[in-house]
């Protein structure tokens, strides 16, 4: 094909985030993170201290949302992204975020896009979905060396907890659960370095090339 679309999803910390920016490298397509838009959906609520569940202001702030300044150091924060997996099960959010995906997949070069609902939802019919897992406890550990070489401390407990709390609102809504789409290729990285990950990612795209 001339162009491709790539669809990655997997829970937070799998690593589907560096996967997705070196596969958008290596093959020259464009990039998107979604779970940034929900960040951008929950920073502004948070930032004019409206509630997380206020769905009237969660619907305008998501129709705010501009794919061309998502400002990740901004958004990166824990604390947002939990505030974004409780704004994520607002079904009117979610089908305003998902139409704006839909046009960025649609970019001329080909794009990836890395989430939760990719390839069950903004992009069915993408070329190759990957479905990126770890167990809990891996992706607590990285996380807690993350938190370390950035000079903070953190507790792996707690961690943990966080990660199990968060994998549940996400696997557990009812709205586009996280889950791999039947055509998914599974990719578990728990005994996986990012360099493993991406040869292994790289083996199965050049397959639909
Ligand atoms: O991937 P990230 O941690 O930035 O995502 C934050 C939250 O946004 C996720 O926990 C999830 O609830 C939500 N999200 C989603 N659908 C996506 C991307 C993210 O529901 N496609």
């Amino acid at each position: 094909p001339d162009t491709i679309t790539i669809a990655i999803d997997g829970p937070a910390g799998a690593g589907k985030g560096t996967l997705a920016r070196r596969l958008a490298d290596y093959y020259h397509l464009a990039l998107l993170d979604t779970g940034l838009t929900y960040r951008a959906v929950a920073h502004m609520l948070i930032d004019k201290g409206w509630p997380l569940d206020d769905v009237a202001h969660a619907i305008e702030a998501a129709k705010l949302v501009d794919l061309g300044h998502l400002d990740r150091k901004v958004l990166s924060a824990h604390a947002v992204g939990e505030a974004a997996s409780r704004v994520a099960v607002i079904p009117d959010v979610r089908k305003i975020l998902v139409e704006k995906q839909r046009q960025f997949a649609r970019s001329p070069q080909g794009a990836v896009l890395d989430g939760r609902d990719i390839g069950t939802v903004v992009c069915p019919d993408a070329d190759v979905k990957l479905y990126v897992t770890a167990s809990a406890e891996v992706r607590a550990q990285r996380r807690l060396a993350e938190i370390e070489a950035n000079g903070g401390t953190a507790d792996f407990a707690g961690i943990l907890a966080d990660i199990e709390r968060r994998d549940e609102r996400d696997t557990g809504r009812a709205d586009s659960p996280l889950r791999p789409a039947d055509d998914a290729h599974l990719l578990d990285t728990s005994e996986m370095d990012i360099e493993a990950a991406f040869s292994a990612a790289r083996d199965i795209v050049d397959r639909v090339l």
